[in-house]
């Protein structure tokens, strides 16, 4: 028997020195010192031996088992020192090496001409204001006062979403939305993308952006849109900027005007910009229509108004003097990253 015994000892000792991980070591536990383990059943084949020798048979399993147990607590230590060392080392960061390098970004031109023109109006007492992009007929038109065989809204022109949805052609509908639930005295600006069905070409895009401004108050007059408008065009062109109102048509406005400014380039005597014209066509405008007032039930007696809406592509193409829209949607670094 006790040869037996040692030869297990052995045989235990010999696998543990070449176990190299905790399994490996625990599964040498479960065969020596397991229910069912070697020495474990050497006991259990006690039964048919006489007292003396079961109990000298006893102290040696004993001693055995005690022997191994030294044994297993040794490599467990030692396997358990050495996983961590593996896990260390691999989860080893060295805090000296160089960073990535982060690229900056820059704005969009857009965002940068749209940004522009919002902080003009908000430094004369305007607030901004947002619409949705996906409008009812009733508020991109009907209530915009454009009559029922109005051009605009002709399919080739407009995207329905059906009779009576359609992408906004345009950011006059916030006009109705803050009529609807704002009282005067109202001064808002809304800045937000517009949809027309336009095959792309330089000039053209199905998805632009513009910028609607909407005053109305007691007492406003032409002269108050003259006043503002000439003074938003000086903070954004230039102080020497000169402004020229002509008569226009708006089904939403009476009377209607485009604003022009003085070449900014060449400050009016012509060149490529202006087209040798001197005069730059920057945005529509007029006096609020009654009939547009009173769908927000304003009365029209005591109050009046002014709105505007400008072209936030054409500005931005104008002032960097870009050639093509398309440029705008083609994320291309090369020409985003001018605008810094
Ligand atoms: N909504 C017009 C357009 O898309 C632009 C416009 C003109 C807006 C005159 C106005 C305005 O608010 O008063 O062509």
């Amino acid at each position: 028997m006790q040869e037996k015994l040692n030869e297990i000892l052995n045989r235990a000792k010999e696998s543990l020195e070449k176990a190299t991980s905790i399994q490996e070591t625990e599964d040498i536990r479960i065969q020596m010192l397991g229910k069912k383990g070697e020495l474990t059943s050497i006991l259990k084949s006690m039964k048919d031996l006489s007292p003396e020798e079961k109990k000298a048979l006893g102290m040696g399993v004993n001693k055995a088992k005690a022997e191994v147990e030294e044994m297993l607590q040794k490599k467990f230590e030692e396997v358990k020192t050495k996983a961590r060392a593996v896990k260390l080392q691999a989860e080893k960061i060295d805090v000296t090496e160089p960073g990535k390098e982060v690229e900056l970004g820059s704005k969009h031109p857009l965002t940068v001409t749209i940004e522009e023109i919002t902080k003009v109006f908000k430094n004369m007492g305007f607030s901004v204001v947002e619409g949705p992009e996906i409008e009812t007929v009733f508020h991109n038109f009907d209530a915009l006062n454009a009559g029922p065989n109005h051009p605009a809204r002709d399919m080739t022109d407009t995207f329905y979403v059906n009779e009576d949805i359609l992408l906004r052609t345009q950011t006059s509908p916030v006009q109705v939305r803050t009529l609807l639930k704002e009282e005067p005295p109202i001064r808002v600006i809304s800045p937000g993308r517009v949809f027309r069905c336009d095959t792309p070409d330089a000039t053209h895009s199905p998805v632009f952006h513009q910028i609607e401004g909407l005053v109305v108050d007691e007492g406003i007059t032409m002269a108050d849109l003259k006043g503002v408008l000439d003074s938003f065009a000086k903070q954004l062109f230039g102080e020497n900027t000169r402004t020229k109102f002509r008569p226009h048509h708006f089904p939403f406005t009476e009377p209607s005007a485009e604003m022009d400014v003085s070449c900014f380039k060449c400050g009016g005597k012509g060149c490529r910009v202006c087209k040798g014209s001197g005069w730059i066509e920057i945005l529509g405008c007029g006096m609020v229509h009654p009939n547009v007032l009173k769908v927000g039930d304003i009365d029209t007696e005591k109050y009046t108004g002014f709105a505007f809406g400008l072209g936030a592509e054409r500005v931005a193409m104008l002032k960097y003097e870009i050639d093509d829209i398309r440029l705008n949607y083609e994320n291309d670094m090369r020409y985003i990253k001018q605008f810094k």
